[in-house]
């Protein structure tokens, strides 16, 4: 495609070098507004997309070039490759009809949030490199927390991954189980460290055993109650059963436990306030939580 549908200026084609400034404002402005025209045409008409994705496997890999290009290309021409070759490849995740795995991560609202969080490209890892991220974050954490029902003792941060989160969980976990030996002296030697979660668990779980070096074998999967029921949270019993068959020399961690409603990796509890909980964040780890459950 050589320019936009909308009646917005065209900005000017631009071959560069990559010594070259990319894109001047006033282009840039031009741009925006020209995909963000595209962007509420998206949202307003997609359920007139399929939902999945109708290409083979390959077919997207097969039109894109072998080699890194040497030189930029015309915005218009980008947005050109864009329509033609990445969109036939999106399943449409905001489609009405997508009912896999989760839905409803996005919203009119947050892409615009997002528009301004990308145009700052704020390096938010410590106070000083952003204060308004580090203070917008803690008291969006309290909110999560309140909401979950979780105790005002728990803090927590934004990871990048459900997989990051899982494998944090369990090193926190291990740490706190081994009062600070893992973390300054590692796992050799000490005795074996067992992580309980739900037999419908993401295998982030036990991958995240794996990098921590617990061992995916030192996973331990429980039942989860009646699928019907709402509470699809681990069944308490199997999981008495589980730890008390671990022998004197063993260890407890904690329960890794998922944000996703859909998700069955829920932690079990048996206060039911606390049940509530279950399939509540990664907020903080488990070791309270499997104390009180296996204590
Ligand atoms: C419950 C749950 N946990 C963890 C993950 C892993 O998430 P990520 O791919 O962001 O690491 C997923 C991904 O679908 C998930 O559904």
């Amino acid at each position: 495609m050589r320019g936009y549908a909308s009646g917005h200026r065209e900005p000017k084609p631009t071959i560069l070098s990559i010594e070259e400034d990319p894109m001047d404002f006033e282009d840039f402005r031009g741009h925006a507004h020209s995909f963000s025209d595209w962007m509420a045409d998206y949202l307003g008409s997609v359920e007139t997309y399929p939902v999945r994705s109708q290409v083979r496997p390959g077919e997207i890999l097969d039109k894109i070039p072998l080699a890194c290009p040497e030189l930029g290309e015309p915005m218009v021409e980008i947005f050109d490759d864009f329509q033609k070759t990445i969109l036939p490849g999106i399943t449409h995740w905001q489609h009405p009809k997508f009912f896999a795995y989760f839905n409803g991560n996005s919203s009119p609202p947050s892409v615009l949030a997002e528009m301004l969080t990308a145009t700052l490209a704020a390096q938010c890892m410590l106070w000083e490199t952003s204060p308004a991220a580090t203070e917008l974050e803690q008291r969006m954490m309290e909110w999560l927390r309140d909401l979950l029902g979780l105790p005002v003792s728990f803090v927590g941060s934004i990871q990048d991954s459900g997989s990051t989160s899982n494998l944090l969980a369990i090193i926190a976990a291990c740490d706190k189980a081994t009062k600070g030996r893992a973390s300054r002296e590692g796992l050799a030697g000490g005795p074996p460290l067992i992580v309980y979660a739900s037999e419908e668990a993401h295998s982030s779980v036990e991958k995240g055993a794996r990098i921590a070096g617990l061992g995916s074998a030192n996973v331990r999967k429980i039942a989860v109650r009646d699928r019907l029921e709402d509470e699809s949270t681990m069944r308490l019993d199997p999981l008495r059963t589980a730890v008390s068959a671990l022998g004197l020399g063993l260890r407890r961690t904690g329960l890794t436990k998922g944000l996703n409603p859909s998700d069955r990796a829920g932690g079990a509890h048996p206060k039911p306030h606390r049940r509530r909980t279950a399939r509540g964040a990664l907020l903080n780890l488990g070791h309270d939580t499997a104390t009180k459950v296996a204590g």
